[in-house]
Formats: C-alpha cells, sequence, structure tokens
C-alpha cells in the first residue's frame, strides 16, 4: 500500500473552493498540494494546514493525484483540467456550465471513468450518483426538478408581496445571487443541470445548444401573477423537466404553476429537489441543500475520495433511450410568457 499521501491540487477558492480545502483537512490520507487563485492577498478561511496559495496554474497542477476543479466559467476550467488530464490526474468539478456547454472535450473523460461531477447538480444531495447508479435499473419515463435555489428564493419573497427588483436585491445581499443574475434568473443554471441529468438517464449526447433553446427565466413573474395562481392553490416554480410526448424526448426549463399538494412543493422552502418517474421504480422524490460551500463541498470531497481509492467516477449512459410512451405531466402547468 502506498504510504504517501494523495497529492490534492484545488483550483479555485472560493465559496466553493475554500470549504473543500478546509474539509479535506479531516482525511489524513489527502494532502492539499497547492490551491489557484486570481487575488493571492485576499482574506480566506482555509482551515488549520492552508494549502499553498498560487496565481500561476502551472505551479497549482504539478504532481497533483486529483484536480479538483472550482473555479466556474467555461474556458479556463476546461483548459486547466484538459492539462491536468494529460498530466494523468484524476479529475472533479462542480462545474456544470464547463460539463453543459464543452461536452465534446468533458464526455470522453466521463466515459472513461475519470471525473467526479456529484457536486454538479443539486450540491451535496446526491443525484447524479443515484442516475448513474440505482436508478438505472429502470427505464425512465419523466424527471422534474428544481434545480436553482436563487430562483425559488426569489419566487418565495414575490409571493410574499414584494417585486422582483427589491427581492434581487435582497438576493444580491445575502451573497445567493451573482452581480450578474442571468444565469440564474434565466434559467441557464438550471438548464446547464439539466442537460447533464438528461445525459444520465436518456440523451447521452444531448448537446447543450439544443436544451437552451428550451430555456426560459422567471423574469415575467410578478407578485400580481403569483397572487392569482395562489387564489387557485398553485405555487410557481422554476422547474426543469425531461418527458417523452411519445414520438421523443422533450426537455425544458420554465416557469411552472405546482398545487400545494405537489411532491416538489412539499419539500419546503429552500430546498433543490428532483422527482424521477421509473418504469421499474415508479415515483422517486430526493431533496435537499442545493448550493452553499459546505453542502457543495461534502459531494466534492466525497469524489476526491472515491479517486483516490481507485473507484471510477459516473458511468454515461452507453446509447441513447427510446422515447417511452407520453407521460403524465405530474400536474405542471406550464405558465406562458405574460
Ligand atoms: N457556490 C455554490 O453554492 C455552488 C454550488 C454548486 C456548484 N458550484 C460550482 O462551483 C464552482 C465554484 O463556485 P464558487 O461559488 O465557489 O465560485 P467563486 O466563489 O466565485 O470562486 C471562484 C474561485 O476561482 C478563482 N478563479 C476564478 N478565475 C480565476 C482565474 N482566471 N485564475 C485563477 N483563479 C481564478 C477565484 O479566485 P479569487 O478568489 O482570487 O477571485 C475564486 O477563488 C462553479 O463552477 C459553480 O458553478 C457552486
Amino acid at each position: 500500500m502506498d504510504a504517501r499521501p494523495s497529492r490534492v491540487a484545488v483550483l479555485g477558492a472560493g465559496t466553493v473552493g475554500a470549504a473543500v480545502i478546509r474539509s479535506l483537512q479531516r482525511h489524513p490520507q489527502l494532502q492539499v498540494a497547492a490551491a489557484l487563485v486570481r487575488n493571492l492577498r485576499a482574506p480566506r478561511d482555509l482551515g488549520d494546514r492552508p494549502p499553498r496559495l498560487t496565481a500561476d496554474p502551472d505551479e497549482a497542477l504539478e504532481g497533483a493525484d486529483v484536480v479538483v476543479e472550482l473555479l466556474g466559467g467555461t474556458e479556463l476550467s476546461t483548459e486547466l483540467m484538459r492539462r491536468a488530464a494529460e498530466g494523468g490526474a484524476r479529475l472533479v468539478s462542480a462545474n456544470k456550465a464547463a460539463l453543459a456547454e464543452r461536452w465534446e472535450v468533458w464526455g470522453p473523460w466521463v466515459a472513461a471513468g475519470r471525473v467526479g461531477f456529484e457536486a454538479s447538480v443539486m450540491a451535496g444531495t446526491p443525484v447524479v450518483s443515484a442516475l448513474a447508479g440505482p436508478l438505472r435499473g429502470s427505464r425512465p419515463l419523466a424527471l422534474h426538478a428544481l434545480l436553482n435555489g436563487t430562483c425559488g428564493f426569489l419566487i418565495e419573497r414575490m409571493e410574499a408581496g414584494e417585486d422582483f427588483a427589491s427581492a434581487l436585491a435582497e438576493a444580491q445581499r445575502r451573497g445567493y445571487a451573482e452581480a450578474d443574475p442571468a444565469l440564474d434568473v434565466d434559467g441557464l443554471d438550471a438548464g446547464h443541470k439539466l442537460t447533464v441529468l438528461a445525459r444520465l438517464c436518456a440523451l447521452p449526447e444531448l448537446g447543450w445548444e439544443r436544451v437552451r433553446r428550451e430555456v426560459r427565466g422567471i423574469r415575467t413573474l410578478t407578485p400580481e401573477r403569483l397572487a392569482a395562481l395562489a387564489r387557485r392553490g398553485r405555487r410557481a416554480r422554476l422547474v426543469a423537466s425531461l418527458w417523452s410526448d411519445g414520438a421523443s424526448w422533450r426537455f425544458a426549463v420554465r416557469p411552472a404553476a405546482l398545487p400545494e399538494h405537489h411532491p416538489l412543493i412539499c419539500v419546503g422552502p429552500g430546498r433543490n429537489a428532483l422527482v424521477f418517474r421509473g418504469d421499474l421504480v415508479g415515483e422517486v422524490l430526493i431533496a435537499g441543500p442545493g448550493a452553499g460551500g459546505e453542502a457543495t463541498a461534502s459531494a466534492v470531497v466525497a469524489d476526491v475520495l472515491e479517486a483516490v481509492a481507485g473507484r471510477p467516477g459516473p458511468a454515461p449512459l452507453e446509447r441513447e433511450l427510446p422515447p417511452p410512451p407520453p407521460s403524465a405531466a405530474l400536474e405542471i402547468e406550464e405558465l406562458p410568457e405574460s
């Protein structure tokens, strides 16, 4: 047995990266060798044994057994993972944007079992491994999910009567929404995550551009529209769905109205949730935190432990599944633009 601790490089030490660095220190078989950042002087809590910080990607990647990518974005992240893969490292990432948009690069690494990406969808709440594991025994009929916590927060504030602009300002003040909130409120982040999930359970080669055309965000929701829905016993949510019309697979991210008793509503405020319907298993509900440094670190650290134990990452589907007969809409009523 190799007594040397496995060397882990962490690219990015922001909200998630810093939590990952702190959490990896609980595992004596791991050594966080270096972390890549832009700003070497920024204050950060990196635990009792902080790694060497560097702004030089080559220095960060040097000698790493596992490279954890927590930069965000699609270009630098993909380029650095390419260098890490060429150097023989195992890869771990929480980056759904890069996975969704740069699949031509990431797909072969995933197919080779070299990537852990549990944290890319619903953070620490396990859905990637569920879809790539135990749920594979059923033919999927449909999947409906709440995949963006910021949209959930904004809708809940508007349900309480606040207008979109001030709800968004509050989300930004609390650090839930970025300065540029487009990825969240225009549905793109949920679209990225739906792309990752749909590939795992039905359409292994699904391209981001096809999904992107079916993505609509929540900017047209208003407190007045939400109040009118409430009078009908309905709640609006940004719902990401994969279903079949009998002839082909369909997918969409859009605001939808759900009854109060719907499983995606019953999970309570502030949570991500996914309902999977399979022909053998029936309806499965998975719910939990979908964001936050610590919750995301939980899944990232699990992927690092799997990698150093030599176990492969989630396997892609081997081939596209034919669309099943049309599935019931699970009481999800798509909301029109206005
Ligand atoms: N936040 C969440 O709750 C969450 C949940 C699930 C998945 N994710 C995913 O996790 C990833 C990281 O998210 P985050 O919220 O931790 O982002 P973040 O707080 O913005 O952190 C990004 C980190 O990357 C570093 N970085 C960015 N560009 C760089 C560059 N050109 N060179 C060197 N370093 C660079 C930043 O350095 P500086 O600190 O010096 O600026 C920062 O440390 C994203 O892919 C995100 O989608 C996040």
